[in-house]
């Protein structure tokens, strides 16, 4: 039986996992334990000592296929030796960021949901962190469909937004993209507002990023007001928990079910995390109706 423990970081979302350690081999019975903590807690940390490149890959890939990175804006993976590592910096060498995001906010959004099938997940690992700023929020999505009146759940479920794939969420236009002038024309994935997450069979709210998003086959002011209403609820405080990094942190969250986002920090500082990502599929609408007929 595996000894580790698991402490929920908040009331909302979140748990810290301790006395596993990483960089070395996991027995299968801890594998799922972590596997299970984190159907039940959406977002896990682990705080201990600074993985390599390999180790990080290595307990990645027992959660699933690894999904290398999105188009880089510079055309070439970040690191040649690891190209399924992604690296989220503000470092620059010789002129040449090192990596993603920057120092600005990257504001409310999940990764990659602009394409048919997003990852699952994604695990970011910090290597260097600046003295303040730069804290990461994740926000529990079941709840926010929980928590939902019934009229507003009525009112959107069944329908599909536009995923936008213009802008990352640092606000940087994608490789070979334009700027959108009509939402309604926006680029990118169209899925269901509430999807069944595939593995607890739970009900959660799908948003996206909001920008440029758009609720098919709504009046376009409609579909603004209702959005705005939406991201507002979904990203309350209540539902959402904050990251205050240390040096080794390691944090897992499922991408289905959470927002995130990261707050801004002072440029002449230096943040450098490693990231890698988990395939995932196709996201399926909630359909409640469903439910009752056995198959
Ligand atoms: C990401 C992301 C936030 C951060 O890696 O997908 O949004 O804290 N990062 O850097
Ligand atoms: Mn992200």
């Amino acid at each position: 039986m595996a000894h580790f423990t698991v402490t929920p970081l908040g009331d909302a979302l979140g748990a810290e996992i301790s006395g596993v350690d990483l960089s070395a081999p996991l027995a299968a019975d801890v594998i799922d334990r972590i596997k299970q903590a984190w159907a039940d807690h959406l977002v896990l940390r682990f705080r201990g000592r600074i993985l390599t490149d390999p180790q990080l890959l290595a307990f990645t890939r027992h959660f699933g296929e690894l999904d290398p990175p999105g188009p880089n804006p510079y055309g070439k993976p970040f690191l040649s030796e690891f190209p399924e590592i992604n690296v989220i910096s503000n470092i620059k060498k010789d002129g040449v960021p090192m990596g993603n995001l920057g120092d600005g906010e990257a504001v409310w959004h999940c990764d990659m949901t602009y394409i048919e099938s997003p990852p699952r997940g994604a695990l970011l690992h910090a290597l260097q962190i600046p003295p303040e700023g730069g804290d990461t929020f994740w926000s529990n999505m079941y709840l926010a469909w929980d928590a939902l009146p019934d009229a507003m759940k009525m009112q959107i479920d069944g329908k599909r937004a536009i995923h936008d794939a213009t802008y990352n969420s640092a606000g940087m236009m994608r490789k070979g993209m334009q700027e959108v002038t009509d939402p309604r024309k926006a680029p990118g994935a169209h899925h269901p507002l509430v999807i069944r997450h595939p593995e607890t069979q739970r009900p959660a709210l799908f948003l996206g990023r909001r920008r440029n998003s758009y609720i098919v086959g709504m009046d376009l002011d409609a579909s603004n007001a209702l959005l705005d209403t939406l991201w507002a609820h979904a990203t309350q405080p209540a539902f959402t928990f904050r990251q205050v990094w240390q040096e080794g942190d390691l944090i897992m969250w499922d991408n289905r079910c959470t927002l995130h986002r990261r707050d801004s920090f002072d440029p002449s500082a230096s943040r450098l995390m490693h990231r890698t990502q988990i395939k995932g599929g196709k996201v399926a609408p909630y359909e409640p109706a469903k439910l009752t007929v056995a198959s």
